[in-house]
């Protein structure tokens, strides 16, 4: 092989070095872009979907979170009240944590995972943890039997439905607050705020007496 012959062998054996270089850390990027992509696209994912999935479900109960005025008006409701209390379907956790600031022992049940994690850091931030509870739960799959102050930030839909649960699981001591969208059947004993704002309070013992009387009724 000639000099030149030489030259002109180890240049085309340069470029293909180099080639197959650019090759592998163009393929080394696609590599990492796609990874990115996935990862994100999966975390987006893992993030929307619960908040998502409600509208999903036979009834949709979205994540609306109260009002100042509307968490305002719970805790006025519930002044003469001591004891435990549960907010179901706690969202971020606001009611949660503003009952627990009046010295209740406060539980939240709610689907949202994401929504849950951030109520219990709340909570530990405004220091109300000790007095506070947050459970990743189906309202519609958990018993409400030990609470004696119940708050429900529902949908129309539902609290037909609900009004047989807690009728059934609830001590006659209860009281049970219903946020902007009252109970179908129950009377209740008296009302707060206005507008969406408004609350429903309802006592256990009248409205069991009055699921007793409407089984006798249909039997
Ligand atoms: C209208 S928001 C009320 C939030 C909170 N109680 C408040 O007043 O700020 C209803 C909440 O119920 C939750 N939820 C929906 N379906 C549920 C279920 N089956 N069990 C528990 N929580 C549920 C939603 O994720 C949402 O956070």
């Amino acid at each position: 092989m000639s000099p030149k012959e030489l030259l002109v062998d180890s240049a085309v054996a340069g470029q293909f070095t180099s080639d197959s270089k650019e090759t592998k850390s163009r393929s080394r990027l696609g590599v990492i872009v796609t990874g990115v992509l996935g990862g994100s696209l999966v975390a987006l994912y893992a993030v929307a979907a619960p908040f998502v999935t409600p509208a999903l479900r036979k009834v949709c109960l979205p994540f609306v979170p109260a009002t100042t005025a509307q968490v305002e008006n719970v805790i006025t409701v519930l002044r003469a009240r001591s004891g435990t209390l549960v907010d179901i379907g706690s969202g971020d956790g606001r009611i949660v944590i503003a009952a627990a600031k009046r010295g209740f022992q406060a539980a939240g049940f709610e689907l949202n995972p994401w929504l849950v994690w951030y109520s219990r850091y709340k909570a530990w931030r405004e220091g109300v943890h000790r007095s506070t509870s947050f459970h990743i739960s189906d309202l519609w799959k958990v018993s409400f039997a030990q609470y004696s102050n119940v708050v429900i930030f529902g949908v129309p839909q539902m609290m037909e439905q609900l009004e047989l649960k807690l009728a059934s699981e609830l001590p006659s001591t209860a009281k049970v607050v219903a946020c902007r969208f009252p109970f179908p059947t129950w009377v209740p004993e008296h009302t707060a705020g206005e507008g969406i704002d408004t609350v429903w309070v309802y006592d256990a013992k009248t409205f069991k007496s009055h699921q007793i009387h409407r089984h006798k009724c249909e039997h």
